[in-house]
């Protein structure tokens, strides 16, 4: 990664701290994504752990990262609603569409997300596309299945293969599909649900960003959906 690149993450992740401050409450539970951009907001937000009660984490490396910086994590079952959630995303399109799952952690994100009031997304403005899916898509596989989903992606013009040497957090494979043009997020994010096998898909449009923090060189952009 560029220090450029790498400075872009921070802006946004300092951005998506000032955002959330009016969040930030003794019995406030704030949710946490996962990725490079996620990890620079945790360590924001570890700077500020006197200030909210604790955080539901997305995978077990948001967990132990948020811990390690002296944050409770709750398990979900336990928390009825969050404010907010804060993650970044491989791509974002004009509606607050996005594609995540580079990092594998697409179905927690998603399960944490839908507790939250408040989708934060976090991203450089490189991540910002008119069309989905120049960016692999992930789809959590029960292993088994695997083959039969890959099938099912190359009927859908895509090409498809198995995250090599991953295994997610629930023990499961991810299928990375590129070559999708992907014009109708909902639509599709549906229907792969509904295939056998798949656990989730990394499209976020049936529940999208409520809002982005879009950080370049001119500074970082709030973007409402
Ligand atoms: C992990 C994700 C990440 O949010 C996505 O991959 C973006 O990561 P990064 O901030 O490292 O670019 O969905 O499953």
């Amino acid at each position: 990664m560029t220090l450029d690149a790498q400075a872009l993450k921070q802006a946004a992740a300092q951005a998506a701290i000032d955002y959330i401050e009016p969040w930030l409450t003794p019995d406030a539970v704030i949710g946490v994504g996962t990725g490079s951009t996620a990890d620079l907001f945790i360590d924001l937000l570890c700077a500020k752990r006197d200030r909210f009660k604790a955080a539901v984490a997305s995978s077990e490396r948001t967990a132990k990262r948020l811990r390690d910086g002296g944050v409770a994590v709750l398990e979900l079952d336990d928390v009825a609603s969050m404010p907010v959630y804060v993650d970044g995303a491989d791509e974002i399109n004009a509606q607050g569409e996005m594609i995540k799952g580079g990092g594998g952690a697409l179905t927690r994100e998603k399960i944490v997300a839908s507790v939250s009031e408040r989708f934060v997304c976090i991203v450089d403005a490189s991540k910002q596309v008119d069309v989905l899916g120049r960016f692999p898509l992930p789809i959590e596989v029960i292993p088994m299945a695997q083959a039969a989903i890959i099938r099912r992606c190359e009927a859908l013009g895509g090409q498809a293969s198995v995250r090599q040497g991953f295994v997610t957090d629930n023990g499961n494979v991810i299928v990375d599909v590129s070559g999708l043009s992907i014009r109708n997020a909902a639509e599709l994010e549906a229907r792969i649900n509904h295939w056998p096998g798949v656990v989730t898909n990394g499209l976020f449009a049936l529940e999208k960003a409520d809002v982005a923090l879009v950080a370049s060189r001119g500074g970082v952009t709030k973007v409402e959906y």
